[in-house]
């Protein structure tokens, strides 16, 4: 048995270790260190965080001439003689999926998969996994959280004809996961979820940080071993991260995190890190009686619920990994009585919205200071990136004034601190899927538009090139078709 473990005090914000207690640690967060317990040094110096037949390093015989754990305890090696993982990508059948991952998941990679409860996490990994089990042999899905008949029930809704080689395990002991998974082999493994998995080595509870920790360890050390793509499904809470999962991110690969309104249908799945892959490319699905489907055109799909017409709506367009988004931007702005009025943006950054508020009052001459405003980008998207200033602005003016704004118009481009329009990457793409849309202008920086013309640029779109933010009030205003009542 091994000798008794030790206390370290962790940061749960940034995984930092320390021997003493600390109400503030070295990332500046609070009260953030929780005490966990690592077990001693191994003798041949390396420490152990948790048990099981594999990981002791020891090079016992695992098969495959000596263990693979071992492997990782190795020599240097002429960095030009390593063969690029890049190459070797297992493809999850899931094109939406396999684009955020970067092109499919990384043989050996760890994957963190999270999501608040009930978001379709488990649906999409099931999904996943019968195409894996189909096209590149056998699958583990160990399930901590639901027994086999439930997963068949689930099974039964997004597949007529399972394969026999996708196997499910329930189970929560970290000891007889790695045991089966020595035994099969699989050529891929999904852990549903880290939060109910546990390590008999430690006393405390699943979920728990050490917990989660020492079996995010495990699971990389047998993923990298054994050179399997390993999936973590890890639940997250509406208000933030759990702190169990947050303590492994650093350790894993890829961080994908997947979201949505559970009373709405659609489903984005983004990467939050990604060693293997651009991390801002989106994945759509939408959840329906067989599952989820994969949402190609996301800008159609919103553009068919977009209001147009209405006061404090305007079209959109950002470019997220490698292709455009059309979004609808909302604003509405409410008379208030208190000193400091609300600010309430959901979608982007508050700091973005005060910087777009302030630049319309000194530069425009709106004057908010009584108002309240709120921002919604519909469709629960998070676009990254300042594209969307532009449509921001003319929302909030637009619901100040009660103006409706012209219909399939749309708007893109930066706010600089003097009023500016400011150029954003892809113009020429965004344009064609906005022609592609049936928009009839778009509204851009003045400098793009030169540069479009200069290079002989067509599309189906007339371009209105904009410098300032007043020009572009102006432009908007005189396109307007209803002034409605002023307030
Ligand atoms: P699930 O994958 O269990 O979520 P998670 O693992 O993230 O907790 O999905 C839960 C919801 O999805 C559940 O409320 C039912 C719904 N669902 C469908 O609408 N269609 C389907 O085909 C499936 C399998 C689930
Ligand atoms: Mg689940």
């Amino acid at each position: 048995m091994a000798k008794k473990a030790a206390t370290v005090f962790m940061c749960r914000e940034c995984g930092y270790e320390s021997p003493q207690w600390m109400g503030k640690c070295i990332c500046g967060a609070w009260n953030s260190m929780v005490e966990m317990k690592v077990q001693p040094e191994k003798p041949d110096g390396r420490r152990r965080t948790g048990s099981g037949t594999l990981g002791t390093g020891s090079g016992a015989d695992t098969g495959r001439g000596g263990s693979p754990i071992g492997k990782l305890a190795g020599r240097p090696v002429p960095l030009r003689r390593v063969s690029s993982s890049d190459t070797d990508r297992l493809g999850t059948g899931i094109a939406e999926l396999d684009r955020v991952l970067g092109g499919g998941l990384v043989r050996g990679s760890l994957t963190l998969l999270s999501g608040e409860p009930g978001i379709g996490k488990s649906t999409l990994i099931l999904q996943a996994a019968v195409n894996i089990a189909r096209s590149s042999g056998s699958v583990l899905y160990v399930s901590g959280e639901e027994s086999e008949e439930q997963i068949r029930s689930r099974a039964d809704r997004i597949c007529d004809d399972l394969p026999e080689n996708l196997l499910i395990l329930a189970e929560t002991n970290m000891e007889n996961i790695l045991l089966q998974f020595e035994t099969l082999k699989p050529a891929f493994l999904i852990i549903d979820s880290i939060q109910t998995m546990y390590s008999e080595e430690l006393d405390s509870a699943p979920g728990s940080v050490s917990q989660v920790r020492v079996v995010g360890n495990e699971l990389m050390r047998i993923g990298k071993g054994y050179e399997t793509p390993v999936l973590i499904v890890a639940h997250v809470t509406k208000s933030g991260e759990l702190a169990g999962p947050k303590t492994v991110e650093h350790l894993v690969d890829t961080v994908l995190s997947f979201t949505g309104e559970r009373h709405q249908d659609l489903r984005i799945l983004r990467a939050a890190k990604n060693r293997f892959g651009a991390t801002n490319e989106i994945g759509a699905f939408e959840m329906c009686e067989e599952g989820l489907r994969e949402v190609r055109n996301l800008s159609e799909a919103f553009m068919e619920d977009m209001d147009s017409g209405a006061e404090g709506s305007v079209a959109t367009a950002v470019y997220e990994g490698t292709r455009p988004l059309i979004l609808e931007v909302q604003a509405l702005t409410a008379p208030t009585n208190m000193n400091f009025p609300r600010r309430t943006a959901v979608g982007i950054d508050l700091g973005r919205l005060n910087m777009i508020l302030a630049v319309l009052e000194r530069r425009v001459g709106v004057s908010l200071y009584n108002q309240d405003v709120y921002i919604n980008i519909v469709g629960g998207i998070r676009p990254g990136g300042t594209s969307a200033d532009l449509a921001l602005a003319l929302a909030v003016y637009s619901s100040y004034k009660g103006l409706v704004p012209p219909e399939r118009v749309l708007s893109f481009g930066e706010i600089g601190l003097t009023g500016e329009i400011r150029s954003v990457p892809h113009a020429d793409k965004i344009l064609r899927e906005a022609a592609s849309l049936g928009f009839r202008s778009v509204m851009l920086p003045a400098k793009t538009a030169e540069r479009l013309k200069k290079s002989g640029f067509k599309a189906d779109v007339e371009i209105l090139g904009v410098a300032t933010l007043r020009d572009a009030i102006d432009k908007i205003s005189g396109l307007t078709r209803k002034p409605s009542k002023k307030r």
